[in-house]
Order: structure tokens, then C-alpha cells, then sequence
């Protein structure tokens, strides 16, 4: 099965004496599949419609046998991702939630040469394996890595002079955080540029009223605040878990 799926979800700022590899494996829930499209269509879409490259496809077999290696974004989504960068343009886009490496690989390919992809994570377990990838691809000196609580991270990119430079946002990390990720990224975002947020279905906890807990209100708290926001216009995409398009006006 592949389509996009769960990740570990940080409740908090992590406190100061944590390792980050303590910060990305603290709070992991149960993992399982997401989509809300029955198997057989899952895997039609996976694996028969979307385009990987070898070193994608290889990415996605480590990946697969590791613990949590159901945390990755699907192919389908990848190339989704890969051609919103190229729809906008991207010379400058940022991740949060990097894991792997996946998303990062499809997002980088699709820069140009003297593109840069900065990326968020606090895992330098999982992410040392995303580096062998790109360096395998050929993308690696397209991709910053970072290696820090996101919200630390996109706060000195702010301060460095970062904003309305970025053409690109994808955010798939810690769902309590995510309010303060995209307005984060809206900051960073010029306009025209496009802020893309992973896992906005929850499994379809959002649409369940009766369902409340941190990660579900954030969520949907987040779909209709950004249904009803000015600065952008968007579209909840029923790809995989839910992935949410924004375009800042
Ligand atoms: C679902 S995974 C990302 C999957 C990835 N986009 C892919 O395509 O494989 C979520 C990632 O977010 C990271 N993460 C969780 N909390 C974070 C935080 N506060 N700051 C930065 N990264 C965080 C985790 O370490 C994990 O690698």
C-alpha cells in the first residue's frame, strides 16, 4: 500500500534536554493506512499512475521495511507535489517533516539546477538515510537540511530576510504545530506561491463531529480557517489523507 501516511506527531515544543532523535520518536501513534479510497483503487493510483524514478523506487523499498516506514508520502503524491513546483515555478521551497527523504527527492527534482529545497526535521536517524538518497539522485546540493524543532527553524529563516522568497511550502510534520507552520509559511511564501498541508482528512476524523482530540480539532480547525482566509485562495484535495492546496494572493 502506498499513499500518504501517518507521521510521528510531536505534541510540543520539545523541552530543552530531549535529543531531537527523542523529540521525532516521542508521541507516535499507531500507524496504518489513511487513505480513504478502498485498497485496490489505493494501489491503482500508487502504483500504476503516478511516475517514480529508480532511486524513488529504491527510497520507497528502505523505507518500507523500516519501523515507521509507513510515515512516507505515496508516488502519487510525489509527483503531485513534483508538478505543483513546476506549475509555480519553484526556485525556493521548503519542508517540514522530512522523514526519509521522499517527498524531499520529488520536490527537488522538479528545481532548477541552482534551486534550494530547505528542510525541517528532527530526526538525524531517519534523515541520514534521506541524505543517501539525494546524494545517490544527484539533489543533494539542492537540499539545506535542518535539523531542529520547524518552528525554531522557520523563525530564523524570517529573521534572516526569508520572507515572500520561498515559491513553495509542503507541511507534513506534527499536526498540533500545523496552524503555526502555515502562518509561518504564509510569511515566507511570495505571492502566487503555494503552500501544500499533508494529512487534512485525518483519516476522515475531521468530518466526524463526535471525534475530538488535539491532532483532530487542530485539523479541522485549520480547514476552516483557511476556507474562510483572505490572503489565500485553496483547495482541500481528497489525495491520500487529504492534502490541502494553497495559493497565497
Ligand atoms: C510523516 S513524516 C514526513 C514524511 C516525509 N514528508 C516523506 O515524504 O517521507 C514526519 C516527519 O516530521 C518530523 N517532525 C516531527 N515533529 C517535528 C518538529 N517539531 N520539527 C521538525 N520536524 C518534525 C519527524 O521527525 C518525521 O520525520
Amino acid at each position: 500500500m502506498a499513499s500518504c501516511r501517518p507521521c510521528p506527531f510531536l505534541k510540543h515544543t520539545p523541552p530543552a534536554q530531549a535529543t531531537l532523535q527523542e523529540t521525532a520518536d516521542r508521541g507516535i501513534l499507531q500507524l496504518m493506512s489513511r487513505s480513504l479510497l478502498p485498497e485496490a483503487v489505493e494501489r491503482y493510483v500508487a502504483q500504476e499512475s503516478a511516475r517514480e524514478t529508480a532511486v524513488q523506487r529504491r527510497l520507497r523499498a528502505e523505507t518500507a521495511r523500516m519501523p515507521h516506514g509507513v510515515m512516507q508520502i505515496g508516488a502519487d503524491q510525489g509527483a503531485l507535489l513534483a508538478l505543483l513546483a513546476r506549475l509555480v515555478g519553484a526556485r525556493r521551497a521548503i519542508e517540514i517533516g522530512t522523514f526519509t527523504g521522499y517527498s524531499a527527492l520529488a520536490v527537488a527534482s522538479a528545481l532548477p539546477a541552482d534551486g534550494k529545497l530547505i528542510c525541517c526535521d528532527v530526526s538525524e536517524q531517519w534523515t541520514n538515510v534521506a541524505r543517501r538518497y539525494w546524494q545517490e539522485a544527484g539533489l543533494a546540493d539542492r537540499i539545506e537540511l535542518r535539523l531542529a524543532p520547524a518552528t525554531d527553524t522557520l523563525a530564523a529563516l524570517l529573521k534572516d530576510g526569508g520572507a515572500e522568497t520561498f515559491d513553495l511550502a509542503f507541511i507534513d510534520a506534527d499536526k498540533s504545530n500545523y496552524d503555526a507552520y502555515y502562518e509561518a509559511c504564509l510569511k515566507l511564501i511570495r505571492p502566487g506561491g503555494a503552500i501544500v498541508l499533508d494529512n487534512m482528512l485525518w483519516s476522515g476524523k475531521v468530518a466526524d463531529s463526535a471525534v475530538h482530540d488535539e491532532d483532530t480539532d487542530a485539523l479541522r480547525a485549520l480547514n476552516a480557517k483557511i476556507r474562510d482566509d483572505g490572503r489565500v485562495d485553496a483547495c482541500l484535495l481528497t489525495v491520500g489523507d487529504g492534502v490541502m492546496l494553497a495559493r497565497k494572493r
